[in-house]
């Protein structure tokens, strides 16, 4: 099998999952776009789940539930994951896969718009000690600092698709989404109350830990 990319390379090393296969079968089904999170990152999200302390995860962004199995695969039994997610039927397809994944239990999603839920959020208490950015672009300013507002010192937070198919770094590249994105990014780079990095494999990758 010839290797195209560093990404292709690893992941021939794993093996194929049963679950994250029925997640991409389902979407598919569903006419669902093919956007999940690709499984290297899959990985980390359920490493760097494990490591914040396995409690309580919060997702924006729900699409199949790839990305909700992975995170879910790092709590703890007692840990809970709080997904938002804007569409009715893909929330509900989210849960059929995780439910079908054996953890529907630990899962509970929010319809409608993410800025909503994440106001109820904060007005009820939660704390997360981990988080995972992956919705609307344009949003991920807002969604950065709600997370911040919802963390506690120790806290990950991750956030999806920084590189925006390298259009964040080019500037040739304008509009809102893009710009959103650019300040995302340099906000994740430079907030005082964040340690981070930016990983550039796949469509990019923010990890920050709040201090
Ligand atoms: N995290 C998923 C992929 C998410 S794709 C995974 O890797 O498995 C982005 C999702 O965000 C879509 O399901 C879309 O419906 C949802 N979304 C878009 N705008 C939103 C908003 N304003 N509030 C909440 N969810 C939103
Ligand atoms: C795309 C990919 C994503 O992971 C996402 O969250 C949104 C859009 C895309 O490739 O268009
Ligand atoms: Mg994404």
């Amino acid at each position: 099998m010839r290797m195209e990319t560093a990404e292709q390379y690893v992941e021939s090393l794993y093996a194929e999952d049963r679950d994250l296969a029925n997640v991409k079968q389902g979407i598919r089904d569903h006419g669902m776009p093919e956007i999940s999170v690709p499984p290297g990152y899959g990985r980390l999200l359920t490493l760097l789940a494990r490591l914040s302390g396995g409690g309580a995860a919060l997702e924006i962004g729900a699409l199949g539930g790839y990305s909700g199995i992975c995170i879910l695969r790092g709590l703890r039994q007692d840990g809970k994951l709080i997904s938002l997610e804007l569409e009715q039927k893909h929330a509900e397809v989210a849960h059929k896969h995780i439910r079908e994944a054996g953890m529907g239990d630990q899962a509970e999603f929010r319809v409608g718009e993410a800025l909503d839920s994440l106001q109820q959020l904060f007005a009820e208490g939660h704390k997360f000690d981990f988080i995972f950015i992956d919705a609307d672009k344009g949003n991920y300013p807002n969604y950065l600092e709600w997370a911040i507002k919802l963390s506690h010192s120790g806290s990950v937070i991750t956030g999806d698709n920084v590189l925006m198919h390298g259009k964040s770094m080019n500037p040739q590249h304008s509009g809102p989404a893009v710009a959103a994105m650019r300040s995302f990014n340099r906000q994740i780079a430079e907030d005082p109350r964040l340690d981070s990095t930016l990983l550039p494999a796949y469509d990019g990758l923010a990890v920050a830990v709040v201090k």
